[in-house]
């Protein structure tokens, strides 16, 4: 009887969260629900939620409107909301939002065949405890078929930036062990997947009792060379010299680095939490520069962080100008309670957020644009990924720095790698010609610096 009944599922936030539904999916299929992609079919209603700023929980409470109008038409329908925000908002939730049945947070999912069972039978349920242990270590995550795998290798965050709702939500660090790692790397290998993301809030501090991040990063690298290694995110702070050899030394372990900043100022730096000043992180950028100079960088900014003043805005804009980042992640201000930066207030006017916000965006563009025309006259290799967007006639994919480049199709070389000479490039995309007949794996020529 059971195997009839669908569960769907829908996920906001990060790609620890992506991750995190697909062992949420892996788990149900077991308890023998099958995936519907159709809301209007689900005997069980799921959203798998974010809660890093205000406008990413507005978005949630809206969607939600729409899986109460389904439940009016099908009023045995089971909604459950999982995730960051069940964890922060906890039973509140189901006070706002009365429609909704189940609230389980990030550590809880086993719990939940068994509280959707009970819901069935009319009782709601809310299972929000964090956990010092619980990795999911041993599920398989249900992955569909795809040429991207994300894995994650940890858990929570310690780090406690003064303006982060994670540590909350997600609790305490913990590390997955290194075997089963590579266990599933090389499951989503055998599988044909052709690239993989290594992922944690602070990947650099993983450490499972023996091996380190560069040592887990070199073992995964190793498991098939035709498969590329990515990673986010990692904290200045940990970024060791071992890890910088490490990236060096691998040609399957992609040139690209997504180092958040926050700001420019080393006073909000500090009233951040963030344990690094600006010089020494600008040492640490011109290391990986020296070692690895075709590296990428990208960072995320906030703008309007509590007594920010025009001062501190100016450090950061010059603070990209410096390091030329290739992308950047560009965020206001958005107060959450029980973090430290709470009781700081939120000083900064909403029309000065605004601005200063525009202006990051517009300089970080043009710093894009320029490191992207860099690119013309280059061969690059690029994982071709499928048909463009835009146009039927040509492929998209992306470079080992995370650059996405448009090409006319020539052949099926979706899957593969392919030597596209760049001849144009915007500030997002890189537009050239496929030189070579495909190849299976990566790095068979060097990019120039
Ligand atoms: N662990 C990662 C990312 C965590 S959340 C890291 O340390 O970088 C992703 C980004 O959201 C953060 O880097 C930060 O730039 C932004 N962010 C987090 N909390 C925020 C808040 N309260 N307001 C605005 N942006 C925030
Ligand atoms: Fe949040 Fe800081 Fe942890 Fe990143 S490192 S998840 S910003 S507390
Ligand atoms: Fe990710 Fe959002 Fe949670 S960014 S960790 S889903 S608060």
């Amino acid at each position: 009887m059971q195997t009839s009944r669908t569960m769907y599922l829908e996920t906001y936030g990060c790609q620890m969260n992506m991750a995190d539904s697909e062992i949420v999916l892996s788990i149900m299929r077991d308890a023998g629900f099958v995936r519907t992609n159709f809301l209007s079919r689900a005997d069980v209603a799921l959203i798998n939620t974010c809660a890093v700023r205000e406008n990413a929980e507005q978005r949630i409470i809206g969607r939600l409107g729409d899986f109460n109008h389904y439940k009016k038409s099908n009023p045995d329908v089971i909604i459950g909301v999982l995730g960051c925000m069940a964890e922060r908002v906890r039973r509140n939730l189901m006070v706002s939002e009365d429609f909704v049945d189940l609230i389980v947070g990030p550590d809880e999912y086993r719990k939940l065949p068994a509280l959707v069972e009970a819901a069935m039978e009319g009782e709601k349920g809310i299972a929000v405890k964090l956990s010092r242990i619980e990795k999911y270590d041993d599920i398989i995550p249900f992955r569909t078929e795809g040429l991207s795998a994300w894995i994650s290798i940890m858990r929570g965050c310690d780090k406690f930036c003064t303006f982060c709702v994670v540590p909350f939500t997600r609790g305490r660090e913990r590390s997955r062990s290194q075997a089963n790692i590579l266990k599933e790397v090389e499951e989503v290998s055998q599988r044909g997947f052709k690239e993989v993301t290594l992922l944690g809030q602070n990947v650099n501090s993983y450490w499972d009792g023996t091996n380190d991040f560069p040592d887990l990063l070199a073992a995964v690298a190793e498991v098939d060379l035709s498969m590329r290694i990515r990673f986010m995110t990692s904290h200045p702070q940990d970024m060791s010299d071992k890890l910088i050899t490490t990236i060096a030394s691998r040609s399957n372990i992609c040139n690209s680095i997504h180092l958040p900043v926050q700001s420019g100022s080393d006073r909000i730096l500090d009233l951040m939490n963030r344990t690094y000043t600006i010089d020494q992180y600008l040492f640490l950028v011109r290391k990986i520069k020296e070692a690895i100079p075709a590296i990428s960088l990208s960072t995320d900014i906030i703008t309007g962080f509590p007594t920010e003043t025009e001062d501190d805005h100016r450090q950061t804009i010059n603070l990209l100008r410096t390091v030329e980042y290739d992308g950047a992640y560009t965020f206001k201000y958005s107060p959450r309670e029980n973090t430290k930066a709470w009781s700081m207030g939120d000083d900064v006017p909403e029309e000065v957020k605004n601005s200063r916000l525009s202006e990051v965006i517009d300089i970080q563009r043009n710093i894009s644009l320029h490191r992207n025309k860099t690119m013309v006259g280059q061969t690059i290799e690029v994982l071709v990924e499928g048909p463009s967007k835009k146009s039927a006639a040509d492929f998209c994919g992306r470079t080992d720095t995370n650059k996405m480049v448009v090409f006319p199709k020539n052949g099926d070389a979706i899957g593969n790698y392919v030597d596209v000479r760049i001849e144009r490039a915007n500030s997002a995309t890189l537009f050239g010609t496929q030189e070579h007949v495909f190849h299976q794996s990566p790095a068979a020529i060097t990019q120039a610096s």
